[in-house]
């Protein structure tokens, strides 16, 4: 059993959450902690919103309301979109909080005694209109690396480098819009380059974090050096700085050096909260507990340098973060998700209109791992309608249906070598599943969650039931029982990922409590108990329509004001022909029995098909959107008569028939449901 701290980066208090904020930092966070709880693992998970800085007060001053009034209305509504997402913290704290401003300025009075502050008089800009120094937010300018118009004086959001504001071109003030002048100011440095040869030779020793975590920090220190970095602000919003100086009067802590000291000061709140005070302890103090931060790109800097550097400097026992999965953006239909354009799905009004576990399933399927990734309604939609509703809530809704008919309850079972070769299979994808889980893999484990369901199909049309109804009554209690036992393994693979349904699967069972009673070294062997009463059953996932698609689409256009998106072309219709055109077609279900990627080709795989009994090599050009493994043991349509033709030097002896959008960027095979392999279509 290991020990784990988790936690998700502090969403700013000044707005609501959209989908792009729970895909990068959030969703892949609650699916590994609840992965890691399945597995019995001790895990806490610890969140809040970031109550300071600029961000905070621009917006206060937008609505002329006080930055707190900002704080305890942007803390309620973040909390009830997670809690409507069921992203389920141990702890969702905030950082205006007394507990929290008293640790963040004993961490500044450590590293000033431990002599890693530094106070210096610098230029600052000035606006002489507003009549203010500027904090770094506040100047706006082009980005000397990248070129992009947008960058602030903190950071370049485009490229996610570094900035100060003097490295700006052509910078303005953001309050008034003017040209800042220069005027020098006292401020507090954290001297970063106190903890350069550390920081390097502990990154270095990252070898399974991401590159971009860790060369691009390399990088960055190989290439600049690290530097002194002004901890204080000049801004009346913010901890202020714990000194008696006269200079420090009106100044307050940056708001990157208090945030991370939020997830301690959560913890804290934590331990207080269920009644031991010392707790805290066990996670932030004990060298055996990984500390897992979850963030969206741009925050890498703050997590794998700067948070690093404050808690070496305090010189006392804090751990280091373990990993940093830092994950890419994603965007919205092809355009990058903007706050200020309205250009968002905003989760509070999301979760209003369809069930959170299916944009938590198509979020997940889509997430941007490894590079940014684009949500469009229309993979939103097939998400559902061809994997939760035909795969998943078929298999649940087809072998309910079929127990309640059979009386209900839990059949006896006398489980044969293909019982057990199923079982077998459902206990190795199980546990590819929970690695998955544990290398933040979520787009890897929706696809492992849904070869379940398929198998669990497969299973079910293969011994076909409702034959051994008629013929063998003790074999169809076994089989029946397997089915049973194959949703209860389901529920139990899927709950981390959409934990409302699989919760509902595991009660229609007659199981009670919570899922994660079940840990995975037992679920195998725990089958179901013969005679167990199952609870009537419902629909899992319903279909989302057609219009209802249109409509997201149509309010995402009038809400960001512009037309972004184009309509999808009508396609102009072939010429017409006539009914014996269309028989000449021999259309016939089919079943893949293996499939292969074609290493010498882009787009193909190879499929050896059966067609009732006969054997068929058949080459698709599906590379894009399906691997082997998730076709092995699917049925399609394919044209049965057309003639065999050779495609990169393979035989390929029919099509497969597929749908496609309008650019090409979305397939989805057509499927024949549990029509047998060999019958005909048309
Ligand atoms: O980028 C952001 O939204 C920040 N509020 C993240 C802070 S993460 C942590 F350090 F608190
Ligand atoms: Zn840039």
């Amino acid at each position: 059993m290991a020990r784990y701290l988790v936690t998700s980066a502090l969403p700013y208090a000044n707005g609501p959450l959209h989908l792009g904020h729970l895909a990068g930092a959030y969703l892949p966070a609650d699916i590994f902690v609840r992965s890691r709880r399945m597995n019995g693992d001790d895990i806490l998970y610890i969140c809040g919103t970031d109550e300071h800085g600029v961000p905070i007060t621009i917006r206060a001053e937008a609505e002329n309301v006080s930055p707190r009034d900002i704080v305890t209305r942007f803390h309620h509504e973040i909390k009830d979109s997670f809690d409507r997402f069921n992203i389920e913290f141990d702890n969702f704290s905030g950082t205006a909080r007394p507990n929290h401003a008293k640790l963040s300025q004993e961490f500044f009075l450590n590293l000033l005694n431990n002599d890693h502050i530094m106070v210096k008089e610098e230029d600052q800009f000035y606006d002489e209109q507003s009549d203010r120094f500027l904090p770094d937010r506040y100047v706006e300018g082009t980005c000397p690396k990248c070129g992009d118009e947008k960058a602030r004086g903190d950071q370049c959001d485009k490229c996610g480098v570094l900035l100060t504001p003097f490295e700006l071109i052509n910078p303005t003030s953001s309050l008034s819009g003017s040209k800042p002048i220069i005027k020098a100011a006292k401020h507090w440095y954290l001297k970063l380059q106190d903890f350069e040869k550390d920081l390097t030779t502990w990154l270095e020793s990252k070898t399974t974090w991401k590159d971009s975590v860790t060369k691009f920090m390399l990088g960055w220190i190989r290439t600049d050096g690290l530097h002194e970095r002004a901890i204080t602000r000049d801004i009346n919003w913010g901890i202020p700085v714990p000194l008696d100086d006269p200079d420090a009067v009106g100044k307050v802590l940056y708001v990157w050096f208090d945030a991370p000291i939020g997830y301690i000061s959560s913890t804290m709140e934590w331990a207080e909260r269920i009644g031991k005070p010392e707790l805290w302890k066990d996670y932030w103090k004990n060298n055996d507990t990984k500390l897992i931060h979850f963030i969206g790109k741009d925050n890498i800097p703050f997590h794998a340098v700067i948070w690093p550097s404050l808690l070496m400097g305090q010189k006392s026992d804090w751990i280091l973060p373990h990993d940093i999965p830092a994950n890419e953006y994603l965007t919205l239909e092809g355009e990058k998700i903007s706050t200020s354009q309205n250009w968002a799905v905003w989760a509070t009004e999301a979760a209003k209109d369809f069930p959170t576990d299916t944009l938590r399933y198509a979020l997940a399927a889509n997430a941007p791992e490894s590079k940014d990734a684009d949500f469009t309604w229309a993979f939103f939609q097939a998400r559902n309608n061809d994997e939760l509703a035909n795969i998943y809530g078929n298999l649940v809704n087809r072998t309910m249906t079929f127990l309640h008919k059979e009386g209900g309850v839990v059949p006896e079972a006398n489980y044969n070598d293909r019982d057990q070769e199923h079982f077998t299979y459902l206990e190795n994808k199980l546990n590819e599943l929970f690695t998955a889980f544990e290398h933040y893999k979520v787009r890897e484990a929706c696809k492992l969650m849904m070869d379940l369901a398929r198998e669990g199909n497969r299973y079910f049309d293969e011994t076909k039931p409702w034959v051994l109804r008629k013929t063998d009554p003790e074999r169809l209690n076994t089989v029946l029982n397997v089915c049973l036992n194959t949703l209860r393994i389901l529920s139990f693979g899927s709950y981390s990922i959409i934990p409302h349904s699989a919760e509902k699967l595991w009660n229609m069972l007659g199981q009670e409590g919570i899922l994660s009673l079940e840990r995975l070294n037992t679920v195998m062997k725990n089958s179901l108990p013969i005679g167990q009463q199952l609870k009537e059953s419902e629909i899992l996932f319903r279909k989302i329509e057609d219009n209802e698609i249109k409509a997201q689409i149509e309010k995402l256009n009038k809400q960001s004001g512009n037309k972004k998106m184009e309509e999808t072309p009508i396609k102009e219709s072939k010429p017409e022909i006539t009914i014996e055109d269309f028989l000449k077609l021999d259309l016939r279900v089919a079943e893949v029995v293996a499939a292969e990627n074609l290493e010498k080709s882009r787009k193909l795989l190879k499929l050896q098909v059966k067609i009732g009994d006969e054997s068929r090599q058949i080459l698709a050009g599906i590379k894009e959107f399906y691997s082997p493994e998730e076709l092995v043991g699917r049925k399609i349509v394919i044209v049965y008569n057309l003639k065999p033709a050779k495609l990169a030097g393979e035989l390929s002896e029919g099509m497969l028939l597929a749908a496609s959008n309008g650019d090409k960027s979305l397939l989805y095979l057509v499927d024949p449901g549990d029509i047998s392999s060999g019958s005909s279509v048309g």
